[in-house]
């Protein structure tokens, strides 16, 4: 009864963290394409094909459920994969359904129209290839009307945090939130649209002020994820094990991780 977790790189640590403290009886197996990441800069075909081949991965072993946990992916991919790539007895999931169900105060599974939502003005802060899709107003309209949604590409901030230079990080959100706000001065909202951006989360908070909320999606990605299972219990899949599995070096991913989750993470060869 394992449950997949895939993401570019280590962002997707962040939905594992919640995820596995929030079913703490559930092996997750966490499948991070550290040596193709970051994908953001990636064109929709490229971030199709590495996505496909890391999901199928998690197939193998023994995941039925796979949680996209890159926005990248779920915003490029995760339509297409669906459409026609999924083998029925699969599932794979993308965040940004919890996320903007959250936002508009829908329960799971609330298809009614599109209605009038508190929040008029919301900021997205996201990689580059997740704003050009624009996968995030396209989910928003089928449930809201009358949000004005204002994005920022923050380019660079993704590096920066698989570098482990969080310095910089700091100093480039600073700058796409100081960006965001030459074009939507009072935002309602802010909503961190990337995987990785948890990490920072704290320098975003501080950069927007007190009187911006700010979604984030680990926490309300567990949640989904948590109701999901208990609909669908025959999504555990059949793989035992959890375990830890990169396209890029063991070793300094271990490190890295282990240095994120304060606990000693070892990564395989995927
Ligand atoms: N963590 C991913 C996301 O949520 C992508 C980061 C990247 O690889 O650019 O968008």
């Amino acid at each position: 009864m394992a449950v997949g977790i895939f993401d570019s790189g280590l962002g997707g640590l962040t939905v594992y963290r919640a995820a596995s403290e929030r079913l703490p009886d559930v092996p997750f197996v966490y499948f991070g394409d550290n040596a193709h990441t970051p994908y953001g800069v990636r064109d929709a075909d490229d971030i199709y094909e590495l996505t496909k081949a890391g999901v199928s991965r998690l197939f193998e072993a023994g995941c039925d459920l796979v949680i996209l946990a890159c926005n990248t992916a779920s915003a490029a991919a995760l339509r297409r994969m669906q459409e026609g790539w999924v083998p029925s007895d699969k599932r794979v999931l993308g965040v940004f359904v919890p996320l903007i169900e959250a936002l508009t105060e829908r329960q799971w599974g609330d298809n009614s129209p599109p209605r009038e939502v508190a929040v008029k003005h919301v900021a997205l802060f996201a990689t580059p290839a997740t704003v050009r899709s624009r996968a995030f107003q396209r989910e928003l309209a089928f449930r809201a009307i009358g949000v004005d949604v204002e994005t920022q590409a923050c380019a660079g901030v993704v590096d920066a945090i698989e570098e482990g230079d969080l310095i910089l990080a700091e100093a480039l959100v600073r700058s796409h939130v100081d960006a965001l706000k030459r074009k939507m001065p009072n935002p309602d909202a802010a909503v961190l649209g990337c995987t990785h951006y948890p990490i920072v989360e704290d320098d975003f908070k501080a950069a927007l002020g007190p009187d911006v909320p700010v979604f984030s999606q680990p926490a309300l990605v567990a949640a989904s994820l948590a109701d999901y299972l208990e609909r669908r219990p025959e999504m555990r899949g059949s793989g035992e094990v959890g375990m830890f599995l990169t396209t890029g070096d063991p070793q300094r991913v271990s490190d890295q991780a282990t240095r994120f989750l304060r606990r000693r993470t070892e990564f395989h060869a995927a």
